[in-house]
């Protein structure tokens, strides 16, 4: 059990500086997490000066703050910031770095239960138009990634290992280190779909191993909607088939050949928020001023905190199976619907998401699970909140 390590008047200012926690109770991190005030001003602020001085002359004068978020993005995750692309989301970077992989027919993919829907069916169509065999690692009985299983897997045929490190609905994870010693121990090309876990654990690409990994930055690294980073190893960006390209992406064009740019911004297009993008290098900044150790730390108490409060009630079920727990926690109340639970809570001002079976679906179908209320705690919560959680299940349970 982690005990609390943000102190009492810590958790009050960074509640203080973020204006959605004064009247609303919010565990639905994992959908979208509260985005500190100066998130939002840096944001409608660079929008006001647009309006006012013209867009391309406001990226002038920014250019210094719009290139230190790739930098803050590099110091977040250990990585170096020409291999950091800027994208609007975490489906958006996982699909480039997947499908620029040239996988071909019998190529074999070794992946995991808890993948995402966007992978799976990204999957799905390379098994349709190349081929492409996909392997899933099943989890053991305890819900635990077998690691065994997966050097067993492994043959001359497996060009990608793809793994998602905390799944959508589930509160376990994926030891994503150890797999990347195999798949480089294996010299196997390594992807890390990281949305959910960016902002709540510390991150190391180098740690991990992994060639490509992707991420969203509304979740838990509390940036705006629209915002996600792909982290492509400088040794691997010549290997990868570009989706698009445009002038920017490019080095040089000539009347039939092109050169992309020397590092992972050939990954991006030219056009996209630059309002968005300045929010999203403050919303990292906020994160490594915290720590994001000291986070994970207070997420894994918050977490646990919940699970062993939902567990005191009679006809709660809580689904997160797995050694290693996460902020996400899982569960279903009998008798009552996912949507009804959520929409109950919503009537007290409680934000929980509903996790559907299509969102993780290897997992949920294997596990029978058609929906499950998903609570996901941020270190912005709190205990009282906890409380408050389960005193309005009490209600919902009781009716
Ligand atoms: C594990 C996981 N991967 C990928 C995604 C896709 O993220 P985005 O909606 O930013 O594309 C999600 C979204 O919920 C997710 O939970």
């Amino acid at each position: 059990m982690k005990t609390n390590i943000l102190t009492e008047p810590e958790i009050l200012q960074l509640r203080a500086e973020t204006k959605g926690t004064t009247d609303r109770i919010h565990f639905n991190n994992a959908g979208s997490s509260l985005p500190p005030d100066t998130v939002v001003d840096t944001v409608v602020s660079y929008l006001q000066e647009e309006a006012l001085s013209g867009g391309y002359e406001t990226e002038d004068k920014y250019k210094q703050q719009l290139d230190n978020t790739y930098k803050s993005i590099a110091k977040l995750i250990n990585a170096d910031v020409n291999e950091i692309a800027t994208v609007e989301n975490a489906s958006e970077a996982w699909t480039l770095a997947f499908n620029g992989v040239d996988l071909k027919k019998g190529d074999v993919v070794l992946t995991c239960e808890m993948e995402y829907v966007t992978n799976i069916i990204a999957f799905i169509q390379a098994q349709k138009t190349c081929g492409v065999e996909v392997t899933i690692i099943p989890n053991d009985e305890k819900g635990n990634f077998s690691l065994q299983t997966l050097e067993a897997a492994i043959t001359p045929q497996v060009k990608l290992i793809a793994m998602t490190h905390i799944p959508s609905t589930a509160g376990g994870m994926i030891p994503i280190v150890e797999i990347g010693k195999i798949a480089r121990k294996n010299n196997i090309l390594y992807l890390v779909d990281a949305c959910q876990s960016a902002g709540q654990i510390p991150i190391d690409v180098k740690l991990i191993g992994c060639d490509m990994l992707s991420v969203t930055g509304r979740k838990y690294l509390r940036a705006p909607r629209g915002t996600g980073f792909l982290f492509v190893k400088k040794d691997i960006q010549d290997k990868l088939k570009l989706m698009f390209a445009d002038g920017f992406t490019t080095k040089s064009v000539t009347l039939d050949d092109y050169q992309p740019r020397d590092d992972a911004r050939r990954f991006e297009l030219y056009e996209k928020s630059r309002a968005l993008t300045l929010g999203l290098g403050k919303a990292v900044d906020y994160a490594l001023n915290i720590g994001v150790d000291r986070i994970w730390h207070r997420i894994q108490y918050l977490a646990d905190a919940m699970r062993s409060k939902l567990s005191e009630i009679d006809g709660i079920t809580l689904h997160d199976f797995g050694q290693q727990r996460c902020g996400i926690v899982t569960f279903s109340v009998d008798g009552v619907e996912s949507a009804v639970v959520k929409a109950k809570l919503a009537e007290k001002k409680i934000n929980v998401s509903v996790g559907l079976a299509k969102s993780t679906l290897y997992y949920m179908s294997k596990n029978h699970l058609t929906s499950v209320v998903r609570a996901s705690v941020h270190y912005y919560n709190t205990e009282e909140e906890i409380a408050a959680l389960y005193n309005a299940l009490m209600i919902i349970k009781g009716t």
